[in-house]
Order: C-alpha cells, then sequence, then structure tokens
C-alpha cells in the first residue's frame, strides 16, 4: 500500500513552506504530558525536512473539543516538547488558519518550526470542509502526511488538503504501513495474534478478519471471558460484554474454516476487588465463583500462550491480557511480553494499551515495531482503506 505512495523524500522542500500532518495526540496528566511516544515518532521526520530547508508549518489534533476552543488541549505542551526534541524554537500558533496565521507562516525562514493550534478546534476540520481545507492549504506550498494514528479520519488535514497541494506521505506513515503490512500479507507462519483488552465489540472487524489469517489467536482480558461466558462459563463477576453471542459465533465459524485455533486462557487470577493488598486465587478459567471476578490469566493459561508464541514468526498484539497496571493482575501481561521480546518472531504491538504493557514490561524497545496507531491501526488489520493515506499520490503518479 503505502510502499507505492509518493515520499516526502523525494519533495524539492528548500524555501518552501511545508504542512507537515503529524498526530501529536498524546495523552494528558493536567499540564504534562503522559506519554510522549507519539511526539518523539514525529521529530525524525521534522529534524529531516528542516536540515532540507523546508519552512514546517506543523500541524496536529489533541483531544475531541469537537469544533470548539478548549484551552486545557492547546497543543502548547506539544510545542514545548517538539522544541526539546529538535534543539530550536518551535512557536506555536494562535489558531490553525486565519490571515494572523498565515503571516506567521509566511514569515518563516528556512528550518523553522511554526506548530498550528489544535486543528479541532474549528468544526471544518472534522467534517473535512471544503472551505477550511482550502485556508489549511494557504498556509503551504507543499503537503507532507506523517500522521499514520489518524489515517483512519477524513479530515480536512488528512484528505482535503492532500488534494489541493503537491503531497507525500512522511517517513513514519511509510514504516508503519511497510510493518504492519510484513505482518499481514504473507507472514512468516506461525502467524499468531494476542488480543486482550475489554470489550469483544470494540475489536469485532479484527477478530474476525484475524481469524481468517493467523495460525493461532491467543485471548485474554474481557475479550477472552466473554467468550468463555458464551460458551456456558461461570463467570462470577468478571467482565463479560452481553450481547455478543453472534460475534463470538462468526469469529469461531471463521476461526474453523481457516484452520485458526482459539486458545482460552485455561486459569485465572481471580479476586473480589482490583486491590493490590487484597487476597488473589487460582481457578478454572470458566469456574469463577460467583463473588470472584477473573483479573489476569492464570499461571497454566500463561505456560500454555507462552509454548505458542516460542514457536511463532509473526505476531500481533493488541490489548493487556488482565489488569496489568495493578501487581497482583500484572504477570499474565507482563510474562508475555517478556516471551514476546525474546521471541525469533516479527512482533507488531498494535495499539496505546499494549504499547504501555510492552513499556511497563521493559521490553518495548525489543520488539519488531511499535505502532503508534490505535484506531488507525484496528482498521488497518480489519483490512480497511484507511482514507489519510488513499488520499496520497501513488510514488508513480
Ligand atoms: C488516536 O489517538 O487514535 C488518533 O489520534 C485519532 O484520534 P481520534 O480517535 O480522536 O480521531
Amino acid at each position: 500500500m503505502c510502499a507505492v505512495k509518493r515520499s516526502s523524500r523525494t519533495l524539492q522542500v528548500r524555501g518552501r513552506r511545508v504542512f507537515v500532518r503529524v498526530d501529536a495526540n498524546v495523552p494528558l496528566h493536567g499540564e504534562r504530558i503522559r506519554d510522549d511516544t507519539r511526539v518523539r515518532a514525529i521529530a525524525p521526520t521534522l529534524a529531516d525536512l528542516r536540515a532540507r530547508g523546508g519552512r514546517l508549518v506543523v500541524a496536529s489534533h489533541l483531544g475531541r473539543p469537537k469544533g470548539q476552543v478548549d484551552p486545557t488541549l492547546s497543543l502548547a505542551r506539544v510545542a514545548e516538547r517538539l522544541s526539546e526534541l529538535l534543539g530550536c524554537v518551535v512557536a506555536l500558533a494562535p489558531d490553525s488558519v486565519g490571515p494572523a496565521v498565515e503571516a506567521r507562516a509566511r514569515r518563516l525562514a528556512d528550518g523553522d518550526v511554526l506548530l498550528l493550534e489544535n486543528l479541532r478546534f474549528h468544526p471544518g476540520e472534522e467534517q473535512n470542509d471544503p472551505s477550511h481545507a482550502a485556508a489549511l492549504a494557504r498556509l503551504a506550498e507543499v503537503y507532507v502526511n506523517d500522521a499514520f494514528g489518524t489515517a483512519h479520519r477524513a479530515h480536512a488535514s488528512t484528505v482535503g488538503v492532500a488534494r489541493l497541494l503537491p503531497a507525500a506521505a512522511g517517513p513514519l506513515m511509510h514504516a508503519e504501513i511497510q510493518a504492519l503490512d510484513r505482518a499481514t500479507r504473507d507472514p512468516d507462519r506461525p502467524f499468531v495474534a494476542v488480543l486482550g483488552g475489554a470489550k469483544v465489540s470494540d475489536k469485532i472487524g479484527v477478530l474476525r478478519r484475524l481469524a481468517t489469517q493467523v495460525d493461532a489467536l491467543l485471548l485474554g482480558g474481557g475479550l477472552a471471558n466473554t467468550f468463555m461466558a458464551n460458551a456456558g462459563g461461570a463467570l462470577g463477576r468478571s467482565l463479560v460484554e452481553p450481547g455478543q453471542a453472534e460475534t463470538v459465533a462468526a469469529v469461531r465459524a471463521a476461526a474453523a474454516a481457516s484452520g485458526c485455533r482459539i486458545l482460552l486462557p485455561k486459569d485465572a487470577v481471580v479476586a473480589t476487588a482490583i486491590d493490590p493488598n487484597g487476597a488473589t486465587t487460582v481457578v478454572p478459567a470458566d469456574q469463577v465463583p460467583d463473588d470472584q471476578m477473573a483479573l489476569d490469566i492464570g499461571p497454566a493459561a500463561t505456560m500454555a500462550y507462552l509454548e505458542v508464541l516460542a514457536e511463532a514468526r509473526t505476531v500481533v498484539w493488541n490489548g493487556p491480557l488482565g489488569v496489568y497496571e495493578c501487581k497482583p493482575f500484572a504477570q499474565g501481561t507482563l510474562a508475555v511480553a517478556h516471551g514476546l521480546a525474546t521471541s525469533a518472531a516479527f512482533v507488531v504491538v498494535a495499539g496505546g494499551d499494549a504499547l504501555a504493557a510492552a513499556q511497563a514490561a521493559g521490553v518495548a524497545d525489543r520488539m519488531g515495531h511499535l505502532s503508534t496507531g490505535g484506531g488507525a491501526t484496528l482498521e488497518f488489520l480489519e483490512g480497511r482503506d484507511l482514507p489519510g493515506l488513499a488520499a496520497l499520490p501513488d510514488a508513480r503518479a
């Protein structure tokens, strides 16, 4: 897919204003950036464009302000962090469009960086309003989209502008697509997916698609509970999503038709509450006592999953297998993270929760690819077209 998209490296940027769409949608804790992974991921792209003499107009959304100005969602903290990472002043514009911002953009010198204020302070951004896209396009002469995490959104800054300026995909976009392509098109086998997290409904498309592609599907978390409850298991007070019988049946049928094994945990760590000091026991995962809830996969399930992963040559991991943030329920997720870090498989860690779990295990830097996308990565894995990517011209165009 993106391997055939025009690369930003082929663009002539010296002396030209470059609109660079990035995904700096980082989690905030009050005034602080809680996790700067996405800002660090785009810094090399900006450094490269600066070194080549580009005049950078950098744009991102942050959170979901729904077309209203919300000062708590200003990109000010991102501008500060980018300044540190790039070793230059990254000025924050007062807005993302308008005559004052256009004047600021025109004053940029080669290598300068101007960060626009949160794109989603304007309703026209998410509506992909043509006049809003034109206002964004007036800020620059060429367009680079390096916002893989937002490639599943058809917004003014991801689709509208791409059609108005000479456009190309940035290196992060290329790296993400290449890694996800490698994992899903003709992968080295055995190909295994580890899927956890709370809900089946968040991952219906991915489950159905991966069930037709992988050799084994290892399930954990609320996702596994819901599969077991639909098979008649007793789950006590565990997180079980109601109304998913049809989806579970469809995933099982798709897996059976393509020879994919679905592995559910044999045992579970249970407790009456998510309490770091409370009592825990290990029980068969489909026999959870009425007053207890399953909060982690148990030791037998962990061993069984690690055995499958040891043989794997390609792995996609999305979602934790338990409440890993609370120590008594972290063992399964952390053991799987360590198993993946030491395996010979090409491992794609997809989604913020799995990435955070890999970081908590201290092994994030030993994985094959850490995807910066959340919804975008899931939609790619579902096999859906990403509008932000589709809007970019092919390499030979
Ligand atoms: C993400 O965090 O997945 C992307 O930045 C997209 O954000 P959105 O779901 O608010 O469009």
